[in-house]
């Protein structure tokens, strides 16, 4: 089933062509990916989704219905959650405070918060971390914060915004496995993401945006072979004769259920960044009064770990990317 339907959309920043009449979708149980190199649009999309950005041009359906025009905290409210590409946990609380702030913001639905919010440190394995402010943990381990957060709203439509910088390869395996699980659960999960080899194992479906520019859409095999994707990442005029040299399929993770849980039971490593953002610029869409503009503006700078957008919204072309 449908869940998402973003129909050519345009964004237009002045003279810049942030997304150029993009048409994506996403289904109910599946993992779909957007993808594309640096400053192709991806974000600009999600902030769209969300309600952060208004369009240029074009339309957002929810489950069929319109809601191009609803405003951001009733987008939440019908079930819309995301994560940030730019970290925006509340850094001076802590992370069970971060997760239990979502579960109360939808009190109606949830009734009883403390043990949502409970069984979700549990289950993305933050149990050591409960009781640690959001501005002292891992990158990787915030994000993680922000997925638990997004999930206390327990959503239909997920939208995750480079979710595994930060992790280690060890969790970036196990939360594959929990975006599959995600998904299963009936949820339509969108994944904006630079980790090649996850995407290609996660995802049921993929996007390809290219300077604003939807270039591909297919299964994971077919955007590898598709021409017009090698020649964005990989800047090749034509396939090799071998169908999927750089590019093949990962097999099936195999990963066991004590690995799993060992892995979100709280052994993650320390990368050296740490969470900057101070709480009293940072705010979630789960609040009831959003400032569209200056998310969006946020969402607009690189982070300072992150390779920035050329000004022509262009990015690497290295294969790298696979
Ligand atoms: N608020 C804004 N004002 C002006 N230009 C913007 C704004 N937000 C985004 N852009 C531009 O729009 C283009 C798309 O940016 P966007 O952040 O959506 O790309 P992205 O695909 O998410 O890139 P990345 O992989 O680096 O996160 C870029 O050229 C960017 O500089
Ligand atoms: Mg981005």
């Amino acid at each position: 089933m449908t869940r998402l339907e973003v129909r050519d959309v345009t964004v237009r920043f002045g003279g810049v062509t942030a997304v150029n009449e993009a048409t994506i979708a996403a289904d109910a149980g599946h993992v779909t990916a957007l993808i594309g190199p640096n400053g192709a649009g991806k974000t600009t999309l999600f902030n769209v989704i969300t309600g952060l950005q208004k369009p240029t041009a074009g339309r957002v359906f929810l489950d069929g219905h319109d809601i191009t025009h609803t405003p951001t905290h009733r987008r939440a409210r019908h079930g819309i959650a995301r994560t940030f590409q730019r970290l925006e946990a509340f850094g001076s609380l802590t992370v069970e405070e971060n997760i239990r702030v979502a579960a109360d913001a939808i009190r109606s639905k949830n009734a009883k918060p403390a043990q949502v919010t409970r069984e979700l440190i549990r289950r993305i394995g933050l149990e050591r971390y409960a009781g640690v402010r959001a501005d002292a943990v891992p990158t990787g381990v915030a994000r993680l914060v922000e997925l638990a957060r997004a999930l206390a709203i327990d959503p239909a439509l997920l939208l995750l915004d480079e979710p595994s910088s930060g992790l280690s390869q060890a969790e970036t395996a196990a939360f594959g496995e929990l975006l599959r699980d995600l998904a299963a659960q009936g949820r339509a999960v969108l994944i904006v993401e630079h980790d090649m080899p996850l995407i290609m194992r996660v995802s049921d479906r993929i996007h390809v945006l290219d300077r604003g520019v939807l270039i591909a859409s297919g299964t994971p095999g077919e955007v590898q072979a598709d021409p017009a994707v090698r020649k964005a990442y990989l800047g090749e005029d034509e396939p090799p004769s071998d169908p999927n040299p750089t590019m093949a399929m990962p097999a099936v993770v195999e990963m066991d259920e004590e690995t799993f849980v060992a892995t979100y039971a709280g052994t993650h490593a320390a990368p050296p960044t740490r969470v900057a953002e101070p709480a009293a610029e940072t705010e979630t869409e789960t609040e009831s009064e959003p400032e569209p503009e200056s998310e969006a503006e946020s969402e607009a700078v690189p982070e300072s770990e992150e390779p920035p957008p050329s000004p022509d919204g262009a990015g690497p072309r290295s294969g790298g990317w696979f």
